[in-house]
């Protein structure tokens, strides 16, 4: 199989991954961690740590809380610092784990703003000012939307948070292992990242990323802390606050591999791998008759590796069984679970093909997709 879904999780891992969980489970040396003073127990604690603060180091964080996904992570984060009370700023390219945490906010009172789009999908800047109120009180943005790929510029709005003492909290899902993440210049305060796209690690991992400034987070879920049991409320500290329940020890020994493999190589060596995979398959297929591309192809722009696309009026549901069927090529249609920038660009009912790489993919795997999508223009 050509695998080109990997916005939706990548298939292919570095064989240290695999081998770290087989590990963490086969070996039989990791218990429950900070549960007891046994060397089981100690061990899942020691690994615990040690990816927390490898990961912390990847982002530039100040500490990191592991959850279950992004989507974990974001749904703990947007419930637990905003209120009935406060506006947010957010964007239409937004993923649905932003956004109905956000509407369920709504619900409750809290006012939301979108910032729009231009035609390439790129973010329309100047409207954060426009929309800012008294009671503005947190900016949310993805780094990379997962339907163009188009990457936002996180200094300039981290820039704008500061000036105007905003929560600056970026979902990193798509870009986590493939572009530049420094939490303090680019002066974001909570960064939520999944484990199992371009960290290579397994699913079920991800976290929340803390910069510098203190927060009083308010829990959202409550269980065993592993410590002041006779609290009937969970404890405020950060990670405990967001880690109730036992930990994904044996997924964490695998981000750890995962994490290992993206620092041995280096974001900017794999940014532009990936930069060069997405630039020859959009330079073999923009001239397709009938094809229609979605996002900022401009070589200055940043990018994930993200190429969406519809083939003249075939439903991406079709266009995508097609290439499977035919070609043996795994893509993903449909709307991404990001409704508002489907909305933006008309293609509620067409949906989007997007074709999505990682740094397992090759420029012959380019070309091969890419005459796929000829042939099939020309039918
Ligand atoms: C932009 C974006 N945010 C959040 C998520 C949610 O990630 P997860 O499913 O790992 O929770 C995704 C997943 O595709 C995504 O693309």
């Amino acid at each position: 199989m050509y695998y080109f879904d990997n916005s939706a999780t990548t298939l292919k891992k570095p064989d240290a991954v695999a081998q770290a969980v087989f590990h963490a489970i086969a070996d039989g040396q990791l218990g429950n961690p900070a549960r007891g003073s046994h060397t089981a127990s100690l061990n899942a604690l020691r690994l615990t740590e040690s990816v927390r603060s490898k990961t912390a180091d990847l982002f530039g964080a100040s500490t990191v809380a592991f959850t279950a996904n992004a989507t974990a992570a974001l749904n703990m984060v947007l419930k637990s610092l905003l209120t009935p009370e406060d506006h947010i700023i957010t964007t239409v390219t937004e993923h649905n784990s932003v956004l109905r945490p956000l509407y369920q906010l709504e619900e409750q009172g809290a006012e939301l703003s979108f910032v729009s789009i231009d035609e390439q999908g790129k973010l329309s800047y100047p409207e954060f000012a426009a929309l800012l109120q008294t009671n503005t009180r947190a900016v949310v943005v993805n780094h990379a939307s997962n339907v163009t790929g188009n990457a936002v510029d996180l200094e300039r709005i981290g820039d704008f948070c500061s000036k105007n003492d905003l929560l600056f909290i970026v979902d990193a899902s798509q870009s986590a292992g493939i572009l530049d993440i420094a939490m303090r210049r680019q002066h974001i305060d909570v960064l939520c990242f999944t484990g199992h796209k371009g960290l290579y690690g397994p699913q079920g991992t991800g976290g929340i990323c803390l910069g510098e400034k203190p927060l009083a987070f308010r829990p959202v879920f409550t269980g065993g802390s592993g410590f002041h049991s006779f609290d009937k409320k969970m404890p405020l500290d950060f990670p405990a606050i967001f880690e109730a329940g036992t930990q994904n020890v044996h997924g964490l020994a695998g981000l750890d591999a995962g994490i290992a493999h993206v620092q041995h190589i280096g974001i900017a060596e794999i940014g532009s791998r990936l930069d060069q995979l997405t630039r020859r398959f959009y330079g073999k297929i923009k001239d397709i008759p009938g094809i229609t591309l979605y996002g900022c192809f401009d070589e200055k722009h940043r990018r994930a590796p993200v190429v969406s696309l519809n083939l003249a009026d075939w439903s991406s549901g079709d266009l995508s069984d097609a290439l499977f069927m035919d070609f043996d090529i795994a893509v993903r249609p449909g709307a991404h679970c990001a409704p508002l920038i489907h909305t933006a660009f008309g293609t509620e009912r067409q949906g989007m093909v997007r074709f999505s790489f990682s740094t397992f993919n090759t420029l012959a795997e380019m070309d091969y997709g890419a005459d796929a999508l000829r042939q099939l223009a020309f039918i």
